[in-house]
């Protein structure tokens, strides 16, 4: 069933009418979603009206509808890639048998924390960003902003409609604390590291979107091979949506960039902060901050955890089925600079173990390209600059690389030597307060603030100067 039900209290295409006490507790749990977006969503422009796309079926082509809504009013709503019938297991000890349409009971708390875990992610980052709005640099980043908003707040709804159907009352009692949890707050806060960190200004949401979206996008990757059926078909089509936040990030980035290159170029004598806008090393540093602080979000190099969840097949490889390897990955290695009493070996470790690292590979392969991306910006520019993606040993708070000290390129570093360099590669306050002091709000129709270059095209066709936020 690939329509969406849109006439039904909550859209959906899992046929919830036919399953009345699972909907009369999803629609329990409905109000209490919007008390949340409404007390740690976006701060105020909830009576304006945004042009957003809605999900309207899980077709690959035209899945999505774009029109003027008040994000209260947003349909939110539960859509699964359709059931494959014939579809089977694709890696770990399981590899071949059917996938499970219910929980198998020796795996259900495993399952649980880890949709939990990646449920959390979603309404973190919406409480994260909330304050972004009153500072936004166009209509057009307004939009963009509230449509990742709204979206991850969909990704909530798709993780508490697996909640609710197979995990009983615990599912159900997971689905109230993720409407609790805040991000940030020191006694209640959100699960994981990164997800409660602040994001205060434009340049942030942009590392953000690049940097931590895009950890979602491999952990989704993950889950959607996973061999609970239900997840794996959640998770493809939270894929689809994904997609855009990284383009706002890359893309966000990109013309910050961009601007400072042109004002560099034109004005090649001054310090571009005299002209309002972003120096190149400043935008380097907080590349860094959020890149490494994503690194953690993959868990540690060498994880008994990451080697479970694939052998039961909870979790798998991004791609897993179009890999061309041997799927359940038993008596194989992987090799790894291994950090160990102070110093670097490779090592060979159990393919299985090493799940998170290969996970990471992937993501760091996909980053490189976005390096790329902005690296070109500098070139058509003729100015010689260039991005580097930090080693993924560096500034690590997770994981093996977190007892030691290692450079921007990954080298070793004593304590003292670390001490002295960090703040070469990391932001510092004033940084940070330059830029903060950039970030005023700009929605006149076709005006952009000084710091950003505007894109080279509107939303769904429309031009840069459409009113994609009404006031
Ligand atoms: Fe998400
Ligand atoms: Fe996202």
């Amino acid at each position: 069933m690939a329509t969406i039900d849109y006439s039904q209290k909550i859209p959906n295409n899992v046929d919830l009418k036919s399953d009345k006490r699972l909907q009369r507790a999803l629609e329990a749990w409905q109000p209490n979603y919007l008390d949340w977006w409404r007390e740690a969503g976006p701060t105020d422009f909830n009576e304006n009206e945004v042009f957003l796309r809605t999900a309207i079926s899980v077709d690959k082509d035209g899945w999505a509808h774009f029109g003027h809504v008040a994000m209260p009013d947003y349909r939110w709503g539960i859509f699964l890639t359709p059931q494959d019938k014939q579809r089977t297991i694709g890696f770990g000890d399981c590899l071949g048998d059917d996938a499970w349409q219910q929980v198998p009971g020796e795996h259900r708390n495993a399952l649980r924390r880890i949709i939990v875990t990646q449920a959390d992610t979603e309404p973190a980052s919406v409480e994260q960003q909330r304050l972004l709005g009153h500072t936004a640099p166009s209509l057009y980043d307004m939009r963009n902003l509230f449509q990742v908003n709204v979206e991850e707040g969909r990704h909530l709804w798709a993780m508490v409609y697996i909640l609710h159907s197979y995990f009983g009352r615990d599912g159900r009692e997971e689905a109230e604390e993720l409407l609790d949890r805040r991000s940030g707050n020191a006694d209640h806060p959100r699960i994981l590291g990164t997800f409660n960190e602040p994001c205060r200004d434009w340049l942030s949401f942009f590392c953000f979107t690049m940097f931590t979206d895009r950890d979602g996008k491999f952990q989704l990757l993950s889950l959607a091979e996973s061999g609970f059926d239900p997840l794996a078909r959640s998770c493809r089509f939270m894929l689809t949506e994904e997609a855009h936040h990284m383009f706002v990030g890359q893309t966000g980035l990109g013309r910050v960039i961009q601007r400072t290159c042109e004002l560099m170029k034109e004005y090649p004598d001054r310090d571009v902060r005299e002209l309002g806008a972003i120096p190149l090393d400043i935008i380097q540093r907080y590349i860094n901050y959020w890149n490494s602080s994503s690194n953690d979000l993959f868990g540690g190099e060498i994880s008994s955890n990451a080697s479970n969840f694939f052998a039961s097949g909870l979790k798998g490889r991004a791609y897993e089925d179009k890999l061309d390897v041997d799927h359940a990955a038993k008596n194989e290695f992987y090799t790894m600079d291994v950090w160990e009493n102070g110093s670097l070996s490779q090592q060979e470790v159990p393919l299985r173990n090493a799940m998170n690292e290969v996970l990471r590979d992937g993501y760091v392969e996909d980053n490189i390209k976005g390096v790329e991306y902005w690296n070109k910006i500098c070139a058509k520019n003729d100015i010689d600059f260039r991005f580097e993606l930090p080693h993924r040993r560096f500034n690590r708070k997770i994981g093996m690389y977190s007892e030691g000290f290692f450079a921007h390129d990954g080298t070793p570093l004593d304590e003292a030597t670390w001490n002295q360099k960090s703040a070469d590669w990391l932001p510092s306050d004033e940084d940070r307060k330059y830029v903060e002091s950039l970030m005023v709000r700009c929605t006149e129709r076709g005006k952009i603030a000084g710091w950003i270059a505007p894109p080279p095209k509107g939303i769904n066709g429309q031009p840069f100067d459409y009113e994609y936020v009404r006031f």
